[in-house]
């Protein structure tokens, strides 16, 4: 047996025991647990700190194991055969007889689902009779984790193991689309909303809370490093971190690069192993220049957003 092997055994094993375990996405580590299993799911919820009525995002394989839970509609199968296995996730109708643990949306009727792209989380997926409710692996309005090292950071020995996929590629969590509706995005992420727009052939506006379901932008502080962060800064003040996307003709050992060439894709893959680094090096303020607010920007304008309300 190689090691991706009994790598994904020993995964397999916590997860059938209804344990939690650290996996690797294309955006971000997820805290996994058996979605079917009430057990499970309070566990994620309690390791996260994370409030009761915030619902969990399903990971599945197939769409065919995803029918059992969920209907689907014909706007979520032109968005799935673009972009699955990929960064997007949807909100759909959740079947009545489904086995989902109504711990995973806090007894609501829709269910967040999404189709991991990372090799090594399909492999998982696909030798397990149960899809996996992960959120992110971070306590709950903290930074989401990029590397095994993160999350280690993040739970310690509170979870029982990770499977180490390396560094994630995209390194911002998932576009959110609601379908159970007229399309709305209810979170920018990994995929350019542009991009959807194109498959559906229709402006997707952007959908904040509707009457019932939680959506992310209910929580004010978000994506935060746990020290005050200030946006759309031209001068840092003395003994602030400078977060940039311009190189800059001379560098002072405050400034951090997300990106030199102003590629704001590769600015979200390192905004929060960025943010991380810039806490331990001991700084106790960050400031961070403005960001154009297109493509990619957007997501990195939201995320912080979030964290500048510490
Ligand atoms: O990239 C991602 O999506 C990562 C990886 C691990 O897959 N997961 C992730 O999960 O970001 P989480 O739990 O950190 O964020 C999921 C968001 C939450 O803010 C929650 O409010 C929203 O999805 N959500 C979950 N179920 C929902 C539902 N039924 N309706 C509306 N929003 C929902
Ligand atoms: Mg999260």
């Amino acid at each position: 047996m190689n090691s991706i092997q009994s790598n994904i055994k020993k995964a397999k094993k916590y997860l059938d025991k209804n344990h939690c375990v650290g996996v690797p996405t294309e955006t971000v580590y997820g805290l996994a647990g058996n979605a079917y299993s009430d057990m499970a799911v309070k566990k994620i919820f309690k390791l996260k700190k994370r409030p009761r009525n915030n619902p969990l995002i399903v990971h599945y394989h197939s769409i065919y194991q995803l029918r059992e839970d969920c209907h689907v509609n014909d706007n979520f199968l032109k968005l799935y055969k673009k972009f699955c296995p990929g960064p997007i996730t949807f909100v759909l109708k959740l079947k009545n007889y489904s086995k989902i643990s109504k711990f995973v949306t806090n007894k609501q009727k829709s269910l967040a689902v999404r189709f991991p792209k990372h090799p090594l989380f399909r492999k998982l997926l696909k030798n397990l009779k149960y899809p996996l409710a992960a959120p992110s692996a971070n306590i709950s309005t903290r930074l989401s984790s990029v590397q095994p090292s993160d999350v280690i950071e993040e739970f310690g020995s509170k979870i029982k193991y990770i499977l180490n996929g390396g560094k994630c590629k995209i390194g911002v969590e998932s576009t959110i689309v609601n379908l159970t509706t007229r399309p709305k995005i209810l979170r920018l992420g990994g995929l350019e909303i542009s991009r959807l727009e194109k498959v559906l052939k229709k402006k997707i506006p952007l959908g904040t809370k509707t009457k019932k379901i939680v959506s992310p932008g209910q929580f004010r502080l978000h994506y935060s490093p746990g020290i005050p962060l200030r946006i759309n800064v031209k001068k840092p003040k003395k003994n602030e971190a400078f977060m940039l996307i311009k190189k800059r003709k001379v560098t002072f050992k405050d400034y951090y690069y997300l990106t030199k060439k102003n590629n704001l894709k590769q600015a979200a893959k390192n905004l929060y192993s960025l943010l991380r680094k810039i806490k331990k090096d001991g700084y106790k303020m960050i400031a961070v220049e403005k960001i154009p607010n297109v493509g990619f920007g957007k997501t990195i304008n939201d995320r912080l957003n979030r964290a500048s309300k510490f």
